[in-house]
């Protein structure tokens, strides 16, 4: 192998990884049930909800005073204590339509960077697991 081609396989990697990591945060997700309305955001509308039933709640981390409302976030699993929770290879898009620390129910744990939906939570994870480490985008 030349010289010039192991620095550009180099170079190749490490612009790989720092493009993977400051493109995500990472953080953690609960999930919750319905009923999802009344939300902080925009109180009972039936049109917040997409029709794929992807949305959540953002928690104290990106709530942002509200301005989070309306964000569309990419969420993948990355781990939980649960094993094999995470459904592997599956990232979903979700709207952000509350405030984790005022819904209608309870989530499944306190203090998550987001909360969300039943179709969201189990779309990338075990319907099972309580709490996911996650990376998100906006
Ligand atoms: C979350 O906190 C509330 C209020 O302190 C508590 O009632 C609830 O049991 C907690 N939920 C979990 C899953 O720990
Ligand atoms: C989800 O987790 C539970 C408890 O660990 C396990 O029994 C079940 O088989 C898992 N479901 C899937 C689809 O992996």
């Amino acid at each position: 192998m030349s010289r010039s081609l192991q620095w550009y396989l180099v170079l190749t990697f490490l612009v790989s990884q720092f493009l993977r990591t400051s493109h995500g945060d990472v953080g953690t997700a609960a999930r919750y049930s319905p009923p999802y309305s009344p939300t902080s955001c925009y109180e009972s509308d039936p049109s917040q909800f997409p029709s794929s039933n992807l949305f959540g709640a953002a928690g104290d981390g990106i709530w942002d005073n509200g301005a989070s409302c309306g964000r569309q976030y990419l969420v993948r699993c990355i781990s939980a204590t649960q094993p094999r929770a995470c459904v592997q290879g599956s990232t979903i898009q979700i709207k952000i339509v509350d405030y984790a620390g005022s819904l209608r129910s309870p989530p499944s744990a306190n203090g998550t960077t987001m909360v969300l939906s039943k179709t969201a939570f189990e779309a990338i994870a075990n319907a099972s697991a309580n709490s996911i480490n996650i990376e998100f985008q906006q």
